[in-house]
């Protein structure tokens, strides 16, 4: 059995986000999600719309995730692919060379991003929409 791991902030789920959790699952027959904290997103400058509450409840609903853990932190990678015995670390191609680091435990693939979709741009274009 093959387990894939990827990470990210999955807020206001859209296209881009369904696609690499498909291609991840694809790779293997195990998909885990580190899904960023509250917390971490805010050391990242980074606040979500949806809670980790509501952004884990809306993943796990997802026929291609089978597993959703926290992400706390940057340096935690190592420790979550040993822990869960992972064979293969996904991310989009916007992290491409971040994390080769972890080459030494596991294969590392990133996948091209969707095109013309993301979190910051749906927040982006409903600002211009009236209430
Ligand atoms: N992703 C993707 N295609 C997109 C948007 C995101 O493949 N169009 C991938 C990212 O590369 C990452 C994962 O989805 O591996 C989670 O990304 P996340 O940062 O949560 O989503 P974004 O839409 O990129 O959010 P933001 O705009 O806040 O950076």
């Amino acid at each position: 059995m093959k387990t894939v791991l990827t990470y990210g902030t999955f807020d206001l789920l859209h296209a881009g986000h369904i696609n690499i959790l498909r291609r991840a699952k694809e790779l293997g027959d195990f998909l885990i999600v580190g899904l960023s904290s509250d917390e971490f997103n805010l050391q990242k400058h980074k606040e979500s719309y949806h809670s980790y509450e509501d952004r884990k409840l809306i993943l796990e609903a997802i026929r291609y995730v089978d597993r959703v853990i926290p992400e706390n932190s940057w340096d935690q990678k190592v420790k979550d692919v040993l822990d869960n015995k992972v064979d293969i670390f996904v991310m989009g191609s916007d992290w491409e060379g971040h994390f080769d680091f972890l080459k030494e435990h596991c294969d590392v693939i990133y996948l091209p991003r969707t095109t013309g979709v993301s979190t910051t741009k749906i927040k982006t274009d409903l600002q211009g929409v009236e209430k």
